[in-house]
């Protein structure tokens, strides 16, 4: 049966990196006989251009509908200054919510042919293999109550509320848990139990679902420390869990020790594993337009797609071995360039890969 495939390009530089890695999906489902259908939609700053929110209740629609969901990036400068409540960023955060797509994966890998991109030393980062699983529905970022409020002195105080339920700790803990029973079975939950009860109530649960799960070894880390240690020895880690603020930043700080943040793709789950699936990075308002994007990211979260949510790990396959390929070959977008290689743009980024699926 036809499957589904909405894409969201969204802002900046959405559009041409999902451009390209549309192009990607539209040969496999060509060479491969996949049987998608593919449709877009509107969302983030775009979206508040042509009608005024972020989340259109028809793009939210088609979300709810299809079988998987490619998103670009959003957000930009044209829209920092709107009211908080339909900047594009709550687009992003809606389609999470209303999907219940708590489970963030975002792997951190150092593909060999760009340790020298990274801004640390080869030898710290060869070889890394990280993958952090952020909770993506809960969290400070949604916790009640929340806002602006005026004292009775006439100042003003902003105010966000750090909350997650048992069942929301256990659900992510349970991905988690086994994202790390398939990979090196070691997995560190990071939190700040020795400051908030929030995570007091998360290192617990944590520690209680060890039971269920022998043969992973379970460990904890403040997040500060963790934050440091990512810098100092990033290899001692294989399976991060943690919160949804902490996990967005230490991504970001994972994401770079990889060479670049325009490498990484990420997925975000639900129950039953439907997907969006996304890069790291954003939507990089100072290049759009340009030309130069590295759509990898996009192209490698089409890969995720294909394995977590359309069941054809080997057509994910194919792309992430075009994608060692074209690198191979020596193929560079500016951000991962360096001295005697093939310096490219966006599309011509696009087409490498494409011809590599041949050549593979
Ligand atoms: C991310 C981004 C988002 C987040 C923004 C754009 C709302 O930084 O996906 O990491 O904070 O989750
Ligand atoms: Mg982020």
């Amino acid at each position: 049966m036809s499957k589904n495939i909405l894409m969201l390009p969204g802002d900046g530089i959405g559009p041409e990196i999902v451009t390209q890695a549309q192009r990607v999906l539209e040969k496999l489902n060509k060479d491969l006989s996949l049987d998608l259908t593919l449709s877009s939609a509107l969302v983030g700053g775009a979206a508040i251009d042509a009608t005024g929110v972020p989340l259109p209740d028809v793009t939210l629609a088609a979300a709810k509908k299809a079988d998987a969901i490619l998103l670009g990036a959003v957000g930009g400068p044209k829209w920092d200054k709107i009211d908080m409540a339909i900047r594009p960023e709550k687009g992003l955060l809606g389609l999470r919510s209303e999907m219940q797509l708590f489970g963030n994966l975002r792997p951190a890998i150092l593909y060999p042919q760009l340790a020298s991109a990274s801004t640390l030393k080869p030898e710290v980062v060869s070889g890394l293999d990280i993958l952090i699983v952020r909770e993506l529905t809960g969290g400070i970022y949604f916790g009640k109550p929340r806002g602006i409020r005026v004292l009775e002195n006439g100042e003003r105080e902003g105010y966000n509320t750090y909350v997650y339920n048992e069942t929301e700790i256990r659900r992510i803990g349970k991905v988690a848990f086994e994202a790390a029973q398939k990979r090196g079975k070691k997995l560190c939950s990071v939190d700040k139990a020795n400051v908030l009860e929030v995570t007091v109530l998360w290192r617990e649960i944590m520690d209680d679902m060890a039971k269920d799960y022998p043969d992973v070894e379970l460990s904890h880390m403040y997040v500060d420390n963790a934050a440091m240690q990512l810098v100092r020895a990033p290899k001692q880690f294989d399976v991060i869990v943690t919160g949804n603020m902490f996990g967005d930043i230490l991504s970001d700080a994972a994401a770079m020790l990889t060479g670049s943040i325009g490498m990484l793709p990420s997925a975000s789950l639900d129950i039953n594993g439907k997907g969006m699936y996304e890069p790291c990075h954003g939507s990089a308002p100072d290049i759009a337009g340009k030309g130069v994007a590295n759509p990898l990211a996009t192209i490698l979260s089409v890969a995720m797609m294909l394995r977590y949510s359309l069941e054809k790990p080997e057509a994910a396959d194919r792309i992430e071995k075009a994608v060692s390929l074209v690198l191979d070959q020596g193929f560079r977008t500016p951000d991962i360039y360096s001295d005697g290689l093939n310096k490219v743009g966006t599309v011509e980024m696009g087409d490498a890969v494409i011809k590599a699926l041949d050549n593979i």
